[in-house]
C-alpha cells in the first residue's frame, strides 16, 4: 500500500506474519516550550503507526535546525521531548539526521509493524458502522488564540496535554474490535480525515456536529475570527462533496474544517460495538466519542454535516 491510495502510511508486506509499517512527517515549532515540542511532533509522528493497527518499532529524528539563529539548548530539549514519547511508544531510536536551514522544523520516521489481515486502512469502512473519535478538536483555532495572546495558562494546558497524548492506548483498545477502517485526524481536519475515508470506502458519512468533542473555549476563539488559514483552505477543497445543514452553527463549522496537530483516532466498525469499544477506551483513560455514522453507498464519498 502506498501512493495509489491516500493512507497514513506506507505498508510493505514482508511474509504472511509481518508487514512493515513506515511513515514520515515534521513540523515547525508550535509552542513556545521547546519540550513540548518535542513531544507532539514525535507524537504526531507516531500517530500514523498507531493508525494503520501497527506497533512502531524503530524511529529516526529528522532536523532542520538554524545553527546561527538559536542556542542548541533548544535542540537538546526539543529532542528530550521526543525520546519522552519515543520511549513512551515503546519504539527504539536508531539514529537521524540534521541539516542547517533557516526554519526550526522536527519530527520522526517511523518504522512499525502490523500483522498483514489486521492492517487498518481508510479505505473499508462499512454501511452500518458508527464513527469513533479519540481526542477532541479544535488544536489550530487554538494555536490561533494562544498566538494573539487570547488564551488562558489552562487553554494552552489542555491543548498541549491533547496534543501530546500518544494514540498507543486507543489503537490498542481498537485491536480488540473488529474495526473496518480508521485514520487520524490532522492537517486535512475532521472533515478531510472524514471524506478521505468516504472516498475511499465509497461512502456516505453523516457526521453528528454536536456531537464532536471540542477544547475548551474554542468555540469562544472561533467566533472572535482566530480561525487559521488552513481552516478556510480545508473548506474551499472540500466544499464540493460536503453538504451543511444549515441549522449548523458557523463556529462549530469552522472547528470542523479547523486542522489539527496530532489529532486523534478516527475509528469505524459496526454500531454494535461502539458503544463498548468506548467504554474500554475510557476503562483506559482515554475519552472517545461516537461523532458519526455510515449511512450508504456513493461513488465518490460524501459528508453531510447535521
Ligand atoms: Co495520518
Ligand atoms: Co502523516
Ligand atoms: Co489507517
Amino acid at each position: 500500500m502506498g501512493l495509489d491510495s491516500p493512507d497514513d502510511a506506507g505498508v510493505y508486506k514482508l511474509n504472511s506474519e509481518i508487514a512493515l509499517i513506515q511513515t514520515l512527517d515534521f513540523l515547525t515549532p508550535i509552542t513556545d516550550s521547546p519540550y513540548e515540542f518535542g513531544q507532539i511532533a514525535a507524537a504526531n509522528s507516531l500517530s500514523d503507526v498507531y493508525a494503520m493497527g501497527g506497533e512502531p518499532i524503530t524511529v529516526m529524528n529528522i532536523v532542520c535546525f538554524p545553527n546561527n539563529i538559536l542556542s542548541e539548548d533548544i535542540l537538546a530539549e526539543t529532542l528530550r521531548g521526543g525520546l519522552d514519547k519515543i520511549n513512551e511508544s515503546g519504539a527504539v531510536l536508531v539514529g537521524g539526521h540534521s541539516v542547517d536551514d533557516q526554519e526550526f522544523k522536527y519530527g520522526l520516521s517511523v518504522t512499525g509493524i502490523v500483522h498483514p489481515d489486521k492492517v487498518k486502512t481508510n479505505s473499508a469502512a462499512a454501511t452500518g458502522d458508527a464513527i469513533i473519535l479519540t481526542k477532541p478538536v479544535g488544536t489550530g483555532i487554538m494555536s490561533t488564540a494562544i498566538k494573539a495572546k487570547l488564551a488562558t495558562p489552562e487553554n494552552i494546558k489542555e491543548s498541549v496535554a491533547v496534543m501530546s497524548m500518544l494514540n498507543k492506548t486507543a489503537a490498542e483498545v481498537m485491536s480488540q474490535f473488529n474495526v473496518n477502517a480508521c485514520t487520524d485526524v490532522t492537517g486535512f481536519g475532521l472533515v478531510g480525515h472524514l471524506l478521505e475515508m468516504a472516498k475511499g470506502s465509497k461512502k456516505d458519512i453523516t457526521l453528528f456536529t454536536q456531537k464532536v468533542p471540542m477544547l475548551n473555549n474554542v468555540l469562544d476563539f472561533a467566533r472572535m475570527g482566530m480561525v487559521p488559514a488552513g481552516a478556510h483552505k480545508n473548506r474551499s477543497f472540500f466544499k464540493e462533496l460536503t453538504h451543511i445543514d444549515e441549522a449548523v452553527d458557523r463556529a462549530v463549522v469552522d472547528l470542523i474544517f479547523d486542522p489539527q496537530t496530532s489529532g486523534g483516532l478516527l475509528i469505524s466498525l459496526n454500531k454494535k460495538d461502539a458503544g463498548t469499544c468506548v467504554e474500554k477506551m475510557k476503562i483506559k483513560g482515554i475519552k472517545a466519542w461516537i461523532v458519526g455514522e455510515i449511512t450508504g453507498e456513493s461513488d465518490k464519498g460524501f459528508l453531510r454535516l447535521i
